[in-house]
């Protein structure tokens, strides 16, 4: 299980190593902030789910990986502005100083906005898949989930801080993180034009264990330790004044709640029998994450 995501991690790294540009001239200073965004020791966990769900309809691998790069790629850029002074204002992302730290504002921000277009070209080339209605869909997907109906919509709410209730902190969670957690397995399910029993399945599935990594973040934000998490914590989201599940519901109940979306997470892959049992125990590896 370790072995398959630290498998996956390595072959990801050295795809987008490939698939990202390179430049020369003053512009290189742009495409290298973006390698060091992308390229920084990331858990790339929604790749890793891309892949694994792949298996489930033997699918070829290429098309899959391109795509969960062109997905790394949108979450490295959410993370790139998401640490912005505008933004969160963090100074360390993956053990390492922010990219406005190693370079400045400006240049995080181009670098954001070009690794958002980047994913796009992988995507729209040829090499992602013949045909290219599926190219398409695999784009249009992808953007829905970034854009103001996604994850920028959830950042958003987020940063708004307006919502006191868990009806609103599940919606912002399910916008800023669950969006990009559920294209992962959209990009298998497009890929094997899946039928709605599989959809259905799959999605009840990313949308619970996207909830669940979500809150697992907020605990680590309150509890963690930031030499391990490679990001800050000492429950930074609080002193901002976030509202989120552990700010609301308290460290136990979060935790309850963690446990009671992976149980219905796993159930959701019953209907795969066997062959989803590397899906079922990831859920507990990635919710029991210390990073
Ligand atoms: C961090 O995502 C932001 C959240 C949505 C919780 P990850 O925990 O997947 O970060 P990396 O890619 O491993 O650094
Ligand atoms: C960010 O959530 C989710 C994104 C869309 C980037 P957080 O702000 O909690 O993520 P961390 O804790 O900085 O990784
Ligand atoms: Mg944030
Ligand atoms: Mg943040
Ligand atoms: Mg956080």
């Amino acid at each position: 299980m370790i072995d398959r995501v630290a498998e996956v991690a390595d072959l990801v790294t050295v795809a987008l190593d490939e698939l990202l540009p390179r430049a020369d001239g003053p512009e290189s200073r742009l495409t290298e902030a973006m390698r060091y965004a992308a390229l920084g020791p990331g858990k790339r966990l929604r790749p890793f789910f891309a892949l694994e769900a792949a298996r489930l309809f033997d699918l070829e691998e290429r098309p899959v990986l391109r795509a969960a790069c062109a997905l790394e790629c949108v979450h490295a850029y959410s993370l790139v502005h998401d640490d912005l002074p505008c933004m969160d204002d963090d100074d360390v992302r993956r053990g390492r100083p922010t990219v406005h730290r190693a370079y400045d504002e400006a240049t995080a921000v181009l670098a954001g906005d070009a690794l958002q277009t980047a994913a796009f070209d992988i995507l729209l080339d040829e090499d992602t898949h013949d045909d290219p209605a599926v190219r398409c869909e695999l784009a249009a997907r992808l953007s829905l989930a970034s854009g103001a109906r996604g994850m920028a919509g959830g950042q958003m709410i987020d940063l708004m801080g307006v919502r006191d209730d868990l009806g609103g902190v599940a919606r912002m969670q399910r916008l800023k993180t669950g969006a990009l957690f559920a294209y992962a397995f959209e990009i298998p399910l497009i890929l094997a034009d899946a039928g709605d029993a599989a959809r259905h399945a799959l999605l009840s599935f990313a949308h619970d264990v996207g909830l669940a990594y979500q809150i697992v973040d907020d605990l680590l934000d309150a509890e963690g330790d930031a030499e391990t998490l490679g990001k800050a914590a000492g429950g930074k989201d609080a002193a901002r004044g976030k509202t989120n599940f552990v700010t609301l519901l308290g460290v136990d109940q979060a935790r309850g709640r963690v446990s009671h979306l992976a149980d219905q997470a796993r159930a959701h892959l019953d209907p795969f029998g066997p062959d989803a049992e590397m899906l079922k125990a990831s859920v507990d590896h990635v919710l029991t994450r210390r990073r």
